[in-house]
């Protein structure tokens, strides 16, 4: 007897055509619902509305040439950035140009292979006291996994760079703070999507812009002491002295403390609200696949054993490919809006300077033309030939080129580490009536949150 599939939720997505006003209504209630259904097919799309003229690209070809042969000529957003300066000032994440070329060769040194094996045991700490408190979750009652795993994954953050607990009273001040600034700032794409003309300034709501100032004042005490630590040689060997102490190749210049700020407040919002998002889903999607779970348990308990090491990472092959298979069908960042520099033209059509260009990590993760049972969750696929060839054409969560995510290898180790250990101690169960309706929030979430029951393993 073959096992049914399991479908992954998807938004339903807009019936019919809608007008323009209507479309923008749809649009700041749900990026992800308010694209009719052919962009799952599309090769590109286009979208003119009064002072936005948008290309969504699809095709390979296309994306590629936006994120990897020609990102130069397709900077980030103004609008985007719009959105999130308050927080993140001209943090890696928004800036563009030599500033952001000098933020790279800064931060990238810390994010590679031989520093990520040296966090790990900051990782690892970290990921037992999130089992330890789901654990402690487990029962009857429905466990709401939102706020467990953004707690979980802010405190990787805080571990892996600054050596502190999220229990550290300025560490649990800092992720408060940004509980609040993201419900006050909801979407991360809005500005770019809005057709409103560039010249009309953009308006923070005043409790955005006293959240934005809280943790910028909060993370500047981290950054001050850290400071101060390397100065009298007690700071410790973490990815924050490590970034304060790299030079830049070019001019010999570190960090100030104003640069280092902005990049702190990016390691906080990309680095922590993405993973949380990718682990909620990939846990739903567990819960819904009890076999699953059980060969995912028994990988945990062969590869990890009483004290796991790094290179045990490189052996959870399941763990990886369920966690890159939720990145797939729930990539936290939905989509991607650059800004063309130059006229271009793409399958024919004149892309004018100052259009919009989205590059869709959600639209490619579920394209009919690139997977077969797009919206099905099959971590099998990623060992067939099939699987390995979409990948190439229809997988990037983490964006691609010279832009592409600098804490990509850094999640890959903490994402199927969580999971392994998770499905280690626990069973996860799905919640009746409540499938959740995913929604492009900061990041792509459960309109009412994943809901699941937890029954510890052992017992
Ligand atoms: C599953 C987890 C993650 C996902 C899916 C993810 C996804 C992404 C994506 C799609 C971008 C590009 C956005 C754009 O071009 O508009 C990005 C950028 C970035 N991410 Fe991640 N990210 C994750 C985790 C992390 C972590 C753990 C860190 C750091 C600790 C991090 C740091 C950054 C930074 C600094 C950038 C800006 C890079 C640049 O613009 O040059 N991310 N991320």
């Amino acid at each position: 007897m073959t096992t049914p599939p399991i479908r992954a939720p998807k938004p339903v997505s807009r019936a019919g055509r809608f007008s323009l006003w209507r479309y923008v209504r749809a649009f700041r209630k749900d990026i992800l619902g308010a694209n009719p259904e052919r962009l799952y097919r599309a090769k590109m799309a286009e979208f003119r509305i009064p002072f936005l003229h948008t290309f969504l690209v699809n095709e390979p070809p296309l994306w590629r040439h936006v994120l990897t042969e020609r990102p130069q000529d397709f900077p980030k957003s103004p609008r985007m950035a719009a959105g999130l300066e308050p927080l993140l000032g001209q943090g890696v994440f928004i800036s563009n140009g030599p500033l952001w070329e000098r933020q790279r060769r800064i931060i990238d040194p810390a994010f590679e292979g031989g520093r990520l094996r040296d966090t790990f045991p900051a990782m690892l700490a970290s990921a037992e006291g999130t089992v330890a408190r789901l654990t402690a979750l487990a029962g009857e009652a429905p466990v709401e996994l939102d706020g467990p795993l953004s707690h979980a994954t802010a405190d990787v953050i805080f571990r892996t760079l600054f050596s502190v607990p999220i229990e550290d009273q300025t560490a649990s001040a800092v992720y408060k703070a940004f509980r609040d600034y993201q419900g006050t700032q909801p979407l991360l794409n809005l500005a770019a999507f809005l057709p409103l003309p560039r010249w009309m300034p953009r308006m923070h709501r005043p409790s955005t812009l006293r959240a934005a100032r809280k943790i910028r004042a909060l993370i500047t005490g981290l950054v001050a002491r850290r400071r101060a630590e390397i100065a009298a040689g007690t700071a410790p060997d973490d990815l924050a002295t490590k970034i304060l102490t790299t030079p830049d190749p070019v001019d010999g210049q570190t960090f100030s403390d104003a640069e280092m700020i902005d990049q702190v407040a990016v390691f906080f919002l990309a680095g922590h609200e993405t993973s949380a998002s990718a682990l909620s889903w990939a846990l739903y999607l567990l819960a819904l696949d009890p076999a699953l779970q059980d060969q995912l348990a028994a990988e945990a308990e062969a590869e990890l054993g009483t004290t796991p090491d790094f290179a045990a990472i490189s052996r959870l092959r399941l763990a990886r490919d369920v966690f890159r298979e939720a990145l797939r069908l729930y990539p936290p960042v939905p989509m991607m809006v650059r800004e063309a520099a130059c006229p271009v033209t793409f399958r024919g059509r004149p892309v004018e300077k100052g259009a919009q260009v989205v590059v869709s990590p959600w639209h490619l993760g579920r394209h009919a033309q690139i997977w077969e049972q797009p919206d099905d969750f099959c971590p099998a696929r990623w060992q067939t030939a099939e699987g390995r060839s979409a990948v190439r054409d229809g997988f990037i969560p983490f964006s691609a080129g010279p832009r592409v995510c600098t804490g990509a290898g850094f999640a890959m180790i903490e994402g199927p580490l969580l999971l392994a250990m998770i499905a280690r101690a626990l069973r996860l169960a799905p919640v009746e009536g409540r499938e959740p309706v995913p929604v492009a929030q900061l990041t792509v979430r459960a309109k009412d949150g994943v809901w699941v029951t937890l029954t510890r393993r052992a017992a």
